[in-house]
């Protein structure tokens, strides 16, 4: 892989926990495979009065905890890394010129040979985007020129709070940057696992044939999480599942699975198809949302002997909140491709365990040549792509059990990202850093993609706000969610697949 060019990284919101545990250790492992620039500064701005030995301190904390295992206990490495770390105070304000960021840039600069090449990460509150993005602006950092170098802002999430916002978000961004120049992260683009459903379909001539209606009975995926929203309450308490992991990482993956083959393999070729997926979901009548989409909130409950409390008696959440911990969906693509096929989407917060995988349900045969279909022996074809833990892709099988008769078995044939044991796998950031100071911005949302995506869950976002029949179901922590989500399902005994066998006696252990 080619090593990207001299460049200066400035993070802005560089105090905050972002930073400690995924971007500098993110960085610091690129470092370690060489990956990094030749000269290269990491510039932290922030608020608070730090100076550059708090902040190398603080990361070097950071990367001994949350860098990848081997990379931990290198202490050599880690010293030399963190005198390439730089700390910039902005006040507590965070207002006022940015003319002494440009004066200590320019002297990095100089001291890297960066040739002005410069990312600009806003790991702040969305409300900061602005008021930086018009600073850097003013003192003309936002521009490139053949003489300038390049200039490439990473946005955080989260990208709006609705429609509407995403929108004027853009508008603001675009205000002073060009979209190419702009990288929204979505951190499960950077997942190996997710980028792997790429080659998967386009690098493999069997299954692409098998991929649409005439094929796939239905789409189905779950990611879930056992840990409940611990010292987050807070920010989650403004959020809930929708749209803190549906509207952006899970729409991201239904992006990948329903998308057509590009053309190239160009950042615009990738998302010009992946837009076409999020403009053809299926928005939903205001009296579709109770039918379709099931909120839930977990209460309290005892999980494996621990007793756990309900969200609403968690820190920062208010008693009354109506804040889902959980969503389940049910949606339709309408497209040539997926027409009629239903997509089964759940998230929640204090399921059993934590698993995110797409399961591709196939079409039954059309004649049952050995008998009544039996579930878990005689099943149709099922294709699981296993996004975490235990990384892999398994296609489920019918086959004879030896000896007379013809009694059947439903088998497994599984590949596991385990079983490649020399190749190292690079957290989702370390990938999307890397990208980014390569200028490629495949694995990034573009401006127009969010925007649909939004636009998809608004009619969701509505019936919920303003609709006070709309039910919030409970359900025990440690359970698959609201037992009405069971309901989405279309077909007798049809259900949601439930990945994970022995939970009581394996804890998080979830099998493949
Ligand atoms: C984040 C959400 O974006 O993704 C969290 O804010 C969630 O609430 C997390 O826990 C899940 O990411 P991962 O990589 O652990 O699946």
């Amino acid at each position: 892989m080619e090593r990207p060019e001299n460049c200066i990284i400035t993070i802005f919101g560089a105090s905050g926990d972002l930073t400690r545990r995924k971007l500098v250790p993110g960085l610091f492992n690129l470092y370690m495979r060489k990956m990094l620039p030749e000269r290269f500064a990491v510039f932290g701005v922030s608020r608070s009065d730090w100076t550059d030995q708090v902040f190398r301190d603080s990361m070097a904390e950071g990367i001994r905890t949350f860098a990848a295992k081997e990379n931990r206990d290198k202490t050599d490495d880690i010293n030399e890394f963190i005198h390439h770390l730089y700390y910039h105070s902005v006040g507590t304000s965070g207002t006022g010129s940015y003319e002494p960021i440009k004066a200590h840039l320019r002297e990095l600069d100089d001291q890297y040979r960066a040739a002005g090449n410069y990312v600009y990460y806003l790991s702040t509150p969305p409300s900061a985007f602005g008021p930086i993005t018009r600073s850097l602006a003013e003192v003309g950092l936002n521009t490139e020129t053949e003489e300038s170098g390049w200039r490439r802002l990473i946005v955080e999430k989260p990208f709006g709070y609705d429609l509407e916002s995403a929108r004027k978000l853009n508008a603001v961004l675009h205000e002073t940057f060009q979209e190419e120049q702009i990288y929204r992260i979505d951190h499960y683009l950077g997942k190996e696992t997710v980028q792997n459903m790429l080659v998967f379909r386009f690098a493999n001539g069997i299954f692409e044939p098998l991929w649409n209606r005439n094929y796939v009975e239905r789409v189905e995926i779950t990611s879930a999480e056992s840990i409940g929203v611990g010292s987050r309450g807070g920010y989650y308490d403004g959020s809930g599942a929708l749209r803190d992991m549906f509207q952006n990482h899970l729409l991201q993956v239904i992006g990948m699975v329903g998308m057509e083959s590009p053309s190239s393999f160009s950042a615009t070729s990738v998302r010009n198809e992946t837009v076409k997926v999020f403009k053809s979901l299926r928005r939903y009548n205001p009296e579709d949302v109770a039918t379709n989409v099931v909120r839930g909130q977990y209460t309290a409950s005892t999980v494996r002997g621990e007793p756990v409390r309900g969200y609403r008696q968690e820190e920062g959440v208010p008693d009354d909140s109506m804040t889902e911990t959980y969503v389940g969906l049910k949606f339709y693509l309408d497209n040539w491709r997926w027409a009629k096929v239903p997509f089964y989407v759940r998230t929640g917060k204090r399921l059993p365990t934590r698993v995110t995988e797409v399961v591709i349900d196939f079409k039954k045969t059309p004649h049952r040549l050995f008998g009544a279909q039996k579930k878990g022996i005689y099943d149709p074809n099922k294709l699981i792509i296993r996004i975490q833990p235990d990384e892999g892709i398994l296609m489920k099988f019918n086959m004879k059990l030896p000896g007379g008769g013809f009694q059947i078995k439903t088998v497994n044939m599984d590949f596991h990202y385990s079983d490649l044991s020399d190749v190292y796998v690079p957290q989702a950031y370390e990938r999307l850093l890397l990208d980014c100071m390569l200028g490629d911005a495949t694995l990034y949302a573009r401006g127009d993609a969010v925007e649909a995506c939004w636009d998809f869950v608004k009619p969701i976002q509505d019936a919920w706000a303003n609709d006070k029949s709309m039910k919030m179901f409970g359900y025990p922590a440690g359970t698959w969610g609201p037992k009405e989500a069971t309901d989405l399902i279309e077909g007798p005994d049809q259900d949601w697949r439930f990945p994970c066998k022995n939970l009581a006696s394996d804890g998080e252990y979830c099998e493949l």
